[in-house]
């Protein structure tokens, strides 16, 4: 049980990757809030984790709404008792090219991906300086560092993930708190399934592992950054992506 007795709050915990790493931190013993904007659906998976015994609670929470993640904070606090782990997973896409994004499509993936992040991290930080101890684990993206035909928005959140990861590693770090990010390429979740088969094609074949990844595969990343095995690893961006970045 690598997460044994740990508080962790995952956000987007009910899409493809977030419901992944919320089994899998289950799976080694940490309490898990999933939270997430989706109350059908997560609601829904939740009941699957909580029917194998896991210590699963849905919380509904729009990361790019200060007050309400303020609220699903707290709400993690009277039902856990504790912060030790956030996993800052809730993303959005709305691709254009940039001749024809609009400007509402460009902020709002800015308030979820690049706000969100930051409000959920500030909201938790009272508890894990408090503790002298905590866990931060952002995820950015492929698209962030390597850039992304119609992503001008999502990029431009990926990258600012990876700045702030930097930052608050330095800026935390002699609190006990480690930040680090998971940069995932291009995975079989529902964020892809939006993607065209012939786009997904020519995506494949910027793989030199020649697949897309499943959810596990970031899952497993994201473990490993919660681990006591990661104590050390600081300010890292982790590409889990079958080698388009090296
Ligand atoms: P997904 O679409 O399956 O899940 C995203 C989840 O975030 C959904 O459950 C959704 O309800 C939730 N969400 C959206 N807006 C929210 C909000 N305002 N407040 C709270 N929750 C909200 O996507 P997937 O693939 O699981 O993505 C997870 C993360 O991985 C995202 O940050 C995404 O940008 C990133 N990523 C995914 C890649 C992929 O190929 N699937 C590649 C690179 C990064």
């Amino acid at each position: 049980m690598r997460l044994a007795g740990k508080v962790a709050i995952i956000t987007g915990g009910a899409g493809g990757i977030g419901f992944a790493a919320a089994e899998t931190f289950a799976r080694e013993g940490a309490k898990v809030a999933i939270a997430d904007y989706d109350t059908g659906v997560g609601e829904a998976k939740v009941s699957e984790l909580q029917n194998k015994n896991f210590e699963v609670a849905f919380l509904q929470v729009d990361v790019s709404d200060r007050n309400s993640v303020d609220t699903m904070v707290q709400r993690v606090l009277d039902y856990f008792g504790d912060i030790d782990i956030l996993v800052n997973n809730a993303g959005i896409t709305r691709d254009a090219m940039l001749s024809k994004m609009s400007v509402d499509d460009f902020q709002k993936v800015l308030d979820v991906n690049l706000s969100g992040v930051f409000h959920c991290t500030q909201a938790v930080l009272p508890t894990l300086v408090a503790k002298g101890s905590g866990r931060i684990i952002n995820t950015s993206s492929v698209s962030g560092v390597y850039g992304n035909i119609g992503q001008t928005n999502y990029a431009a959140t990926k990258a600012g993930v990876v700045g702030m990861t930097k930052t608050w590693a330095k800026e935390l770090g002699r609190k006990g708190i480690t930040v680090n990010a998971v940069a995932p390429g291009f995975i079989a979740t529902g964020m892809t399934a939006k993607v065209p088969e012939k786009v997904l094609e020519q995506m494949k074949k910027m793989v030199p592992l020649g697949s897309l990844g499943e959810p596990a595969d970031i899952a497993n990343a994201y473990l490993f950054l919660a681990s006591n095995e990661a104590k050390y690893v600081n300010g890292t961006t982790l590409h889990v992506d079958g080698g388009i970045m090296m």
